[in-house]
């Protein structure tokens, strides 16, 4: 008899210790278990005047138990500070808990499969370097392909992957567990919550969403895809207020 696996893992990742979750709760904050590393990081732009690098902030001391803003309010970020309960906030969860590939389109390069579900772009813009990396995949060449890997590795939302086209297996390497705080001067605003390393979110309603290396989650609270970032920050120029 087979059993329905606990959780759903994306074809890829490496899930952190199971100690080390993160609950979505109820019109409040991401209770976060486990102490992850958490810090905060900046979009760093490269000579081209794209996205480059994550740059280090500020480190944040990590507890066993930490609640972490996600509607934009709190004077304290990255942490709740109770402000939801004073302001009037949406933060009702519509993100899918179907496999992110299953809404992914695919595109198929030489040497290299991309997949790509646009509804997790978390508009970090790793994937557009002056040539596109839906581009970089259909080229030929060792630069082509590393350059890929760097872009579908540093997209924040985690919307990309890539497969090797011969073993079909995806182009993983597996990261501590640690959520970081993006800050994106280059568009002057705030961004979401970055987390990698296969750490589980729980959704309000106690189902798991597919545990992924990269993943990012709102903390404007303006996210049509709560709780995932869907790059509203964006346009509504969310700042955390860290220094
Ligand atoms: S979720 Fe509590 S202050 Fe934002």
């Amino acid at each position: 008899m087979t059993t329905k696996p606990k959780y759903i893992i994306q074809v890829g990742t490496t899930a952190a210790p199971d100690s080390v979750f993160i609950q979505v709760t109820k019109d409040g904050p991401y209770k976060v278990s486990g102490a992850p590393q958490l810090l905060q990081v900046f979009i760093e732009q490269n000579e081209t005047g794209n996205s480059g690098r994550y740059a280090s902030g500020k480190t944040f001391e990590s507890k066993d138990e930490m609640y972490l803003c996600r509607c934009g309010h709190s004077h304290h970020a990255p942490f709740c500070d109770g402000s939801h309960l004073k302001n009037e906030v949406h933060l009702t969860e519509k993100a899918s808990f179907e496999p992110l590939l299953e809404g992914s389109m695919e595109i198929d390069g030489p040497k290299q499969i991309l997949t790509d579900n646009e509804h997790y772009c978390a508009f970090s813009r790793f994937c557009d370097n002056g040539n596109q990396v839906w581009n970089e995949v259909q080229m030929r060449g060792e630069s082509h392909e590393k350059l890929t890997e760097f872009m579908v590795h540093a997209c924040a939302g985690g919307r990309l992957l890539v497969f090797d086209r011969e073993t079909q297996q995806p182009i993983e390497h597996a990261e501590n567990a640690g959520i970081y705080a993006i800050e994106d001067p280059a568009i002057g605003c705030s961004g979401p919550l970055m987390v990698r390393g296969g750490i589980r979110v729980e959704s309000a309603n106690g189902e798991s969403y597919e545990i992924r290396n990269r993943q990012a989650l709102c903390r404007c609270g303006e996210s049509s895809n709560k709780p995932f970032c869907d790059g509203t920050h964006a346009s509504v120029k969310y700042h955390d207020g860290i220094e």
